[in-house]
């Protein structure tokens, strides 16, 4: 199989397994690319990208970014906080403005939930969903998921914990997805008030005691607390939390095994990790970074080549 089964990323919901290991080895082949001293490909000359994000983003803009760059695509970067939506132009006529403009795709990250979807069904520009609300966030669970394949070889059978506050996180959801399709054991874990309701319909385990999740893991993904989505008091106080589910060095130590810590940033340190944790030689945050550009490369390459 050369081509992705669907014409936007818009969740993994909507992935097939084969789309994931696709994704997975042309990012082999752009990594490969990145690590050169030329870093730079013509696969997408013609193409031109637009960045369009309507909430907060260090990682996911600039890898999206250098991701295009890198493949020579042409890029318009559009921020909500400076634009004409300030003016009550609404979403969808924002988006017709720029696809006016001859932009082949566009890369979205919105506060609500299926706001990447709702654009789909009227524009016929390629959709990349860069964060939907508390929905998904696709390509971060692919360059977690490609960076889990990266240390341990494969994915099926490895058990993995997403620890934090998996209410608000389209990151655990788009995990549990990618995670799921490719044989890994998937575990969330945080407090009772942290975690939704019918997660396990899912498949995964739920654990309340963070040190039996890192007993039980291979991997532990730490999320952070999203107070920027909690209208309600989840927890009495972030020492309390960290208290109870930051993780530091020495309960790794007391662990029988190595596992190795994830993080999609941006971290709150010696709130969900202390910086002996993030720091350490558990931990592969920086190369969840970098492998963040070449599988966002091989989203952009596989969209585009369904067009030609
Ligand atoms: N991981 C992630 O989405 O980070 P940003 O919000 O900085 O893009």
């Amino acid at each position: 199989m050369t081509q992705l089964s669907q014409k936007h990323l818009l969740g993994i919901k909507d992935l097939t397994e084969k789309d994931i290991q696709l994704i997975f080895d042309t990012a082999d082949t752009f990594k490969e690319v990145i690590n050169r001293p030329i870093k730079k490909v013509p696969s997408l000359r013609d193409i031109t990208i637009a960045n369009v994000f309507f909430e907060n983003s260090t990682r996911t803009r600039l890898s999206f970014e250098l991701a295009e760059k890198r493949l020579s695509a042409d890029v318009i970067n559009f921020s909500a906080s400076s634009s004409s939506l300030k003016k009550g132009e609404t979403l969808l006529d924002t988006v017709n403005n720029i696809l006016a403009m001859k932009v082949d795709m566009v890369v979205m990250r919105h506060a609500s939930p299926g706001a990447p979807h709702f654009l789909s069904r009227y524009i016929d520009a390629n959709i990349v969903n860069a964060g939907d609300g508390t929905h998904e966030h696709p390509t971060q669970a692919l360059l977690d998921t490609y960076s889990i394949r990266e240390r341990f070889g494969n994915v099926a059978g490895l058990k993995v914990a997403i620890i934090g506050d998996i209410l608000h996180s389209r990151v655990a959801i788009s995990n549990i997805f990618a995670l799921k399709k490719l044989g890994a054991e998937v575990m969330v874990c945080g407090p009772n008030t942290l975690l939704p309701k019918h997660i396990q319909s899912l498949g995964v385990k739920v654990e309340l005691d963070v040190f039996k999740a890192l007993q039980w893991c291979d991997v532990a993904n730490v999320l952070r607390i999203q107070l920027e989505r909690q209208q309600i008091k989840y927890f009495p106080s972030l020492r309390e939390y960290s208290l109870y589910y930051g993780i530091n060095l020495s309960m790794l130590q007391k662990l029988d095994k190595e596992i190795t810590i994830m993080h999609p940033g941006p971290i709150n340190r010696g709130v969900e990790l202390s910086s002996d944790v993030a720091d350490s030689n558990h931990a592969i945050i920086l190369d969840q970074v970098e492998n963040g550009v070449a599988t966002r490369m091989a989203v952009l390459y596989l969209l585009a080549s369904q067009k030609q």
